[in-house]
C-alpha cells in the first residue's frame, strides 16, 4: 500500500511534460505542448499537453488524462505500478504501508519464489549462448525452427542441459533452498536418494513473464521423442497461476494498445513466430481455455480480440466457449480460422511477412459470419438442426451487455439466417432475459444509453447540465460584476441554481456539481485537479473530456483568456447566465409538457390551469431573458 501523503507529493512533483517526452517528442506551441499520438498511427500531431492543467488529450483518437493515467495507458501498468514509476523518475521514495507478521511471511515467500525463477532464467539463458552443449543443441534447433537470435534474446529463451540435476546443483550452490526450487516446480527431490534432478533436463525453454515483466514459471521443450512429454509446464505455484496469465502479453502489450486488436493463440512457437513476421500483438492462453481472467486482462489494453485457431473439433469447441466469454465481457471477437494441419506457427513459416499479414486480415471474420460458415446451413435438413444452430448464434448475441449493438448485428445478419429482423430482435430477448446475463455498465454508458433511448428532451437536459458543468470546470474561479459586486462564476452558478431549487439530473453531473458545491462553501474556491485526479474513473473521464474540449486546450489558452479578460469579463457572465437560464427554461418545458398531458388526460382543475399559465409566464420571461443575452 502506497500511503497516501506519498501520493499526494508525487502529484504534487510530477511535470506532465517531462513524463510524456521520456516517450515522445513534443513542440511547444503557446502555452501548451503537441506531438504525435503514441497511442495510435498519425502523420499530423494532435496529441496535446497541457502543463498548466496536467493533462494529455488526443483529439485523434480521443485519449486523455493526467501523468498517471498516461504511463498507466503507455506502460499498461497498474495504478501503484505507475505511481512507482513516477515516484523514481522524480526521486520520491516510497515507504509502503507495514505489512501484517501475517503478511510479510506471504510477500517474503513470494520474493523468493520470484529470486530463484529469476535466476533461472539467467542460468537457462547462460547455459545456452554460453556452453558448447546448448549451442549445439538448443540454439540450433530454434535457428531450425526460424526464431532470429533477436527474438530469442527477447524471449529470453533457454536451455537445461542433460547431465542430471545441473541446474538444482548451481542454483543451491547459489544460495537458493531446495524447498524454493521444488516449490516452483525447478526441481524435483527424489525420495529414495540424494540426488535432486531438473524438471526441465534437456529441454529447451520458454520462460513465462507475467504482466509487469517478472519470470513466475517456464515451458520446457523436448528435442527428441524418446523424451516423454514433447512439453512440460511449471505447477501451479504462489506466483504461477496459469489461469491468470498469458504468454507473451508482456512483450505485446504495447502493440496491443497501438493496433487497438490482441491475436490469441496456442502456444509459444504461435507467439514467436508471429513476432517474426512483425506481427507483435499476440498472446497464448498455454495449454488452457481462455478465461475470464485472462479476457480481463487484454481488455484493460483493447476491447478487441481476434482468435486464431486450426479447425480441429476440440479446437472448435474451445472457440465457442471463448466467443461467448469475451462477449459477455463487452469484446469484439474475431476470428481466423486456418487451412488444415496448419497452425500461426508453420504457416507463417510458409509465408512472406507481407502474405500472412495479408493472410490474416483477409481472413478474420466476426463470430457471427464464423458461426455462420461453421454451420454451413445449406448441407442441413433437419429442421431441429438448423433451428438448434441458429439459437446459438442467437445465443452468443445475446451476451453482448449493449443493446445497441446486439441490435445491429440482428439487422446485419437477420436475412443470412432466414428469420425477420423482428423475429431475430425478440428471440435474442428472449435468451437475454432467460440467462439474465446483465453485465456491469458504468453510469455514463447506462446515461448514454438513456440519452440515445429516451426522447430529444432527456437529451437536451444532458447537454445542458454538461454545459454547466464544463463552466464549472473550467472558469469556476474566473470572476465578473454584477452591481459592482465581484461574483465568480462558480458563485454565480450555485446561489442561482439553489434559488431555484434545481438539481441535477443525471447522477455523475450531480457528483461532480455536489463536489463543488462542498469545496465553494468551504474554501471558495474550487481546485481542478481534484477532479483530474479523481478516484472515480467516470468522474476523472468526463472531468477530462470537458476541460480539454478542442477550442479550450489546442489554441493558445493563455492567450484566449487574456483577450477574455480584456474584454472585460462580460462575455463570461453572459455566457454562464445563457447556461443557467437555458437549464431553467429546459425544466420549465418538461413541466408544461407534464400539466399538458395532464389536461389532455381530462384533468383540467383550476390549479393545474393556474400552474401551467403561471409557467408560461416564467417561461416568456426566460425566453426574453435568453433573446437579451445574446452571449
Ligand atoms: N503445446 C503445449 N503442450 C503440448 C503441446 C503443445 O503447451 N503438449 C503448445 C506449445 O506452446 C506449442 C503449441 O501448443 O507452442 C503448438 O503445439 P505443437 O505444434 O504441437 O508444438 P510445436 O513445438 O510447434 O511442435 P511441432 O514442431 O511438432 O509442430
Ligand atoms: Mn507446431
Amino acid at each position: 500500500m502506497i500511503p497516501k501523503e506519498t501520493i499526494d507529493k508525487i502529484f504534487e512533483s510530477v511535470k506532465i511534460e517531462e513524463v510524456i517526452e521520456d516517450f515522445i517528442r513534443l513542440q511547444k506551441k503557446g502555452v501548451n505542448y503537441i506531438g504525435k499520438c503514441p497511442f495510435h498511427n498519425e502523420k499530423t500531431p494532435s496529441f496535446t499537453v497541457s502543463p498548466t492543467k496536467g493533462i494529455y488529450k488526443c483529439f485523434g483518437c480521443g485519449k486523455g488524462g493526467n501523468a498517471v493515467k498516461f504511463i498507466m495507458e503507455l506502460e499498461q501498468y497498474n495504478y501503484p505500478e505507475a505511481l512507482k514509476y513516477l515516484a523514481k523518475k522524480y526521486q520520491i521514495e516510497i515507504i509502503e504501508k507495514k505489512l501484517t507478521a501475517k503478511q510479510k511471511k506471504i510477500q517474503d515467500k513470494k520474493e523468493d519464489l520470484y529470486a530463484v525463477s529469476k535466476f533461472a532464467n539467467k542460468s537457462f539463458q547462460d547455459f545456452l549462448w554460453n556452453s558448447k552443449e546448448g549451442k549445439t543443441i538448443c540454439l540450433s534447433y530454434f535457428e531450425e525452427r526460424g526464431f532470429s537470435n533477436e527474438i530469442i534474446r527477447e524471449f529470453e529463451l533457454g536451455y537445461n542441459p542433460k547431465k542430471d540435476g545441473v541446474f538444482t546443483e548451481l542454483a543451491l550452490k547459489n544460495g537458493f533452498e531446495i524447498n524454493t526450487l521444488t516449490e516452483v516446480g525447478l526441481s524435483i527431490k527424489k525420495n529414495n536418494s540424494n540426488k535432486n534432478f531438473d524438471r526441465f533436463k534437456e529441454r529447451s525453454i520458454f520462460p513465462i513473464h507475467n504482466y509487469s515483466g517478472r519470470v513466475v514459471g517456464f515451458g520446457g521443450r523436448a528435442f527428441n521423442s524418446k523424451q516423454k512429454a514433447k512439453y512440460l509446464n511449471s505447477p501451479e505455484s504462489p506466483i504461477y497461476y496459469k489461469s491468470k496469465l498469458l504468454y507473451g502479453i508482456f512483450q505485446a502489450k504495447q502493440h496491443i494498445a497501438k493496433e487497438n486488436n490482441c491475436y490469441i493463440v496456442e502456444g509459444y512457437t504461435d507467439v514467436i513466430s508471429m513476432h517474426m513476421k512483425n506481427v507483435k500483438n499476440v498472446v497464448a492462453a498455454s495449454g488452457t481455455a481462455l478465461g475470464n481472467y485472462q479476457l480481463r486482462l487484454i481488455n484493460r489494453i483493447t476491447e478487441n480480440i481476434t482468435l486464431l485457431f486450426d479447425g480441429d473439433s476440440a479446437g472448435i469447441n474451445a472457440t465457442n466457449k471463448t466467443i461467448d466469454l469475451a462477449l459477455h465481457e463487452g469484446m469484439n471477437i474475431n476470428i481466423v480460422q486456418f487451412p488444415n494441419n496448419e497452425d500461426p506457427d508453420s504457416l507463417s513459416k510458409k509465408l512472406s511477412k507481407h502474405d500472412f499479414q495479408k493472410f490474416l486480415s483477409e481472413n478474420s471474420v466476426n463470430f457471427v459470419e464464423y458461426k455462420i460458415t461453421l454451420a454451413n446451413f445449406q448441407s442441413l435438413n433437419d429442421p431441429k438442426e438448423i433451428i438448434s444452430k441458429k439459437r446459438n448464434i442467437f445465443k452468443s448475441i445475446s451476451y453482448i451487455p449493449d443493446s445497441l449493438i446486439r441490435a445491429e448485428y440482428c439487422k446485419k445478419y437477420f436475412s443470412q439466417l432466414g428469420v425477420s429482423e423482428e423475429v431475430m430482435l425478440q428471440e435474442v430477448s428472449n435468451i437475454k432475459k432467460a440467462t439474465n446475463s446483465a453485465k456491469f455498465q458504468t453510469e455514463i454508458e447506462k446515461e448514454n444509453n438513456i440519452i440515445t433511448q429516451k426522447d430529444n428532451e432527456t437529451n437536451i437536459l444532458y447537454n445542458l447540465e454538461k454545459e454547466l458543468i464544463r463552466l464549472l470546470l473550467n472558469y469556476a474561479n474566473n470572476t465578473f460584476f454584477i452591481n459592482e459586486r465581484k461574483i465568480s462564476v462558480a458563485e454565480m452558478i450555485i446561489t442561482d441554481l439553489d434559488f431555484d431549487q434545481i438539481k441535477f439530473s443525471f447522477n455523475i453531473f450531480n457528483q461532480i456539481y455536489n463536489e463543488v458545491k462542498t469545496s465553494f462553501l468551504s474554501s471558495k474556491y474550487i481546485d481542478l485537479k481534484h477532479f483530474i485526479n479523481h478516484s472515480d474513473e467516470d468522474i476523472n473521464k468526463i472531468s477530462i473530456d470537458l476541460i480539454s474540449e478542442k477550442h479550450s486546450i489546442s489554441n493558445n489558452w493563455k492567450e484566449k483568456h487574456k483577450i477574455f479578460t480584456l474584454m472585460e469579463s462580460e462575455k463570461m457572465k453572459n455566457t454562464t447566465e445563457k447556461a443557467i437560464l437555458s437549464l431553467k427554461k429546459c425544466h420549465v418545458d418538461i413541466k408544461i409538457k407534464e400539466l399538458q398531458k395532464l389536461i389532455t388526460e381530462g384533468f383540467s382543475e383550476s390549479s393545474v390551469l393556474n400552474q401551467l399559465s403561471e409557467l408560461t409566464k416564467v417561461k416568456t420571461q426566460i425566453s426574453k431573458s435568453l433573446g437579451r443575452n445574446v452571449g
